[in-house]
This record gives C-alpha cells, structure tokens and sequence, in this order.
C-alpha cells in the first residue's frame, strides 16, 4: 500500500505545486542511480557536467568571479548578511573549526546521535575541556535539557561555546535549534551557538540571522547535492571577535585568515576548483526552484515517507513530533533483511541505508533530500512492498 500525504495541512500550494513540476521532470533529468541514502545524494546531470572542464588559475579573475557568485546566493540560502566560508573540507573539518576558533576554554557538546558524539570527539581532539551532555539517541535535544547543562556548567566558570546538531542523521531526529538558540542567549550572553546542519541545510529552513546563530555548517554533498568535498559555514561578528582572543587556532581552518581571503573572493590555500563550478550551476537550479517550493517540497517528502511507513506496519525511530524532513529512520517492525532488501532494490539501481550503528538491522534509513522528488519515493516504496511481499 503506497501512501501519498493526504492531508490538507501538508497539501498546501508549495506543495501541490512540487508534485505538478515533478510530473514534468523528464527521465534524462534523472540521475541513472536512485541514491535514497542520506548522503552522498545523486546530483543532477547539469550540476555533475558542469565538473568537466578545463583548470582555471585560483587567483584568476574568473575564479573570483565564480566565488562571488557563489557566497551570494550562499548568503541567501542562509538567510543572512554575515560571512559565509566556502572550504574544500567536508563537514567535518567545520566541527573541527568551529571549535578552534569559538572555544578557548570549555564547550558543552549536546550527544544524541553519531555525529553529535564525534562533535564532541573533535571538541576532545582539539584539547578543548569538551562537557558531553547526553540524550537518548532517537529524542532531539530540547532547550528545557540545554538549560539545566548550561546552568550547572556555568556554576563552573564561563562556557564558551554549546554545540548541538539540526539534524542527526544517524536517527533521523530533529533538534529544535531556534529554540535552543533562544534559550542560549537568555542564560549566558557569553556562550557561542555553534549548530550543525551537515544533512537539513538547503532543504529545511534555517535563518541564520533570525535565530541569532554563531556557526551553522553544512557539507556539499547531502541536500546540496553537490558532490562531496566543500563545506559551508555562515559565520557571526560575534564568532570572529572570539577567534581574535583564541590562540591556537591552527592554520588551515583559522577563520580570521580565511576571512582576509574572503573578502577577495578567495582562499588561502588552492580552491576546488570543479567543485565550485558545480556549485555555481547547482546554487541557480536551487534558486529556479525556489527556497520556499524547495522546503515545502522537503516537507513533503519527510511526510510522504513516514506515512508511507506508518501505513505499511513499520514504526518510525525518531521521538514523535523532531522527525527529520531530509531522512526518516524507518523501525523495521517486519523483521526484513536489510542485507537483502538493498541488494534487491541495487537491481533496481536504487539504494536506502541499514540502521546506524546500534540500529543496524534493526531499522533502515531514507533519504529525501536534495534531488528526490515525490515521484522518486513512491518508486522506492513500490520496490520495498514488493521485496516485502516476496519474502514475507
Ligand atoms: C549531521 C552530520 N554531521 C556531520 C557529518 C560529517 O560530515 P562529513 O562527512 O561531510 O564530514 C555528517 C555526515 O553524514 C552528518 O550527517
């Protein structure tokens, strides 16, 4: 039983609108491959073309045209009129980054997930006093839990930093970062907000200025779909007059240097340059989109997906009511191979995710996020009712 969103809430002109043009997206739009993973996600055929062509000089006047137009729309995309870094990184290299440069004394990393934990790994790498603060994993962070750690860590000394991740892809739980944020200003005006938004930036709304965010990093590959090797972060005044009293704050990822490039359009270090190119092509496609058809066809496609499960016996893994719109964590309530479900739908030249980690096995995962439209799921939801019924 396939399910389509019928509600009246969800079916709402954005909506109706992204299922009218994706009856309009022609097979040789489509990627050969369905990656249902939640990143690295297939990139369009325009976006992927735009990588074969010749090297240009970095410090030549084309590249620096490229990286203007590129930080614009970026600026855009974040809502915002800070900085926005571009760096051939992934999004890690950003955690790591935003720590040397927000933390020269104590951060609070808040674990409810894989990535979250590694924040918190990277935050210890980097020999910063790292305080973990757990919740469950499958629950979002809430800001009542942000509160209390914050206020016993205060009792402690001045906290420099909070990190906390949007969207933990290794559950499919989404945290509510504005009003994590609000809560941060209201206890200490003197704690940076460093978030993550690695795999929701672009298809969920996240205004950088409107929630009084410091960092908020993203990676390319995920509801970008560019393919993998940049990352992203909008960056607040308030952050980079932090870095000026932090030392050690590395070379590569010092924020203070990258902004001196920036503001010429530059890096410090060799730009990747087919990959900005591939951005360039695939930031116009994401504004021909639209940013408010582009989340709401997000949002569609978070719903679709969890009724679908819902209507055909599984449960879903995330808390009810923080369920991510870019990847839905799937209870496998019927007890398939998940081995074997993926091999079956690679035949099929599609591919979901095993559960992550404890969950392997136990639960699947699918990604709906940068090119998947509503038509792309209900082709992969008619390929796992299939292997179920088969193997039931
Ligand atoms: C939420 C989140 N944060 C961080 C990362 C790490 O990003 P990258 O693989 O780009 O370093 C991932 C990767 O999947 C992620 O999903």
């Amino acid at each position: 039983m396939t399910a389509t969103v019928q509600s009246s809430e969800t079916t709402d002109s954005l909506a109706r609108d992204a299922l009218e043009r994706d009856s309009f997206v022609t097979p040789a739009d489509k990627p050969p491959q369905r990656l249902f993973v939640p990143g690295p996600t297939d990139v369009h055929p325009a976006t992927l073309a735009a990588q074969n062509m010749p090297m240009i000089g970095h410090r030549s006047d084309e590249l620096e045209s490229l990286f203007r137009k590129c930080s614009e729309q970026l600026q855009e995309l974040y809502h915002t009129e800070a900085r926005v870094f571009t760096v051939a990184a992934s999004g890690t290299g950003l955690q790591e980054a935003a720590v040397l440069n927000a933390v020269g004394g104590r951060v609070v990393n808040f674990v409810n997930g894989a990535f979250s934990q590694r924040w918190h790994d990277v935050s210890v790498g980097c020999g910063k006093e790292a305080i973990a603060v757990d919740a469950p994993w499958c629950t979002a962070v809430k800001p009542e839990l942000v509160e209390e750690a914050l206020r016993a860590a205060l009792a402690d000394g001045p906290v420099d930093a909070i990190t906390v991740v949007h969207n933990e892809t290794s559950t499919g739980a989404a945290s509510p970062v504005d009003a994590i944020a609000e809560c941060v200003r209201r206890v200490s005006q003197d704690t940076l907000i460093l978030v993550d938004a690695v795999s929701s930036f672009s298809g969920v709304k996240l205004p950088f200025d409107e929630w009084g965010l410091d960092m908020l990093l993203t990676s390319s590959q995920k509801a970008l779909a560019v393919p993998p090797g940049l990352a992203f972060a909008a960056v607040s005044d308030r952050l980079m007059e932090r870095a000026g009293t932090v030392s050690n704050r590395g070379w590569y990822f010092d924020l203070l240097q990258l902004e001196k490039y920036r503001q010429r359009s530059t890096t410090p270090a060799t730009p990747a340059i087919s990959l900005l190119r591939a951005l360039g092509v695939q930031l116009d496609r994401i504004f021909a989109e639209g940013l408010e058809a582009r989340y709401a066809r997000h949002a569609y496609c978070g719903q679709m997906s969890r009724e679908w499960a819902k209507a055909n016996g599984f449960g879903l893994m995330a808390e009810r009511g923080y369920e991510s719109d870019t990847v839905t964590t799937v209870e496998n309530s019927r007890g398939l191979d998940v081995g074997a479900l993926n091999r079956y739908l690679g035949a099929r030249a599609m591919q979901i995710a095993d559960g992550y980690g404890p969950y392997k096995g136990k639960a699947f995962r699918i990604g709906h996020m940068g090119e998947v439209w509503p038509s792309d799921l209900e082709c992969l939801f008619g390929a796992i009712e299939a292997f179920a019924a088969g193997t039931a």
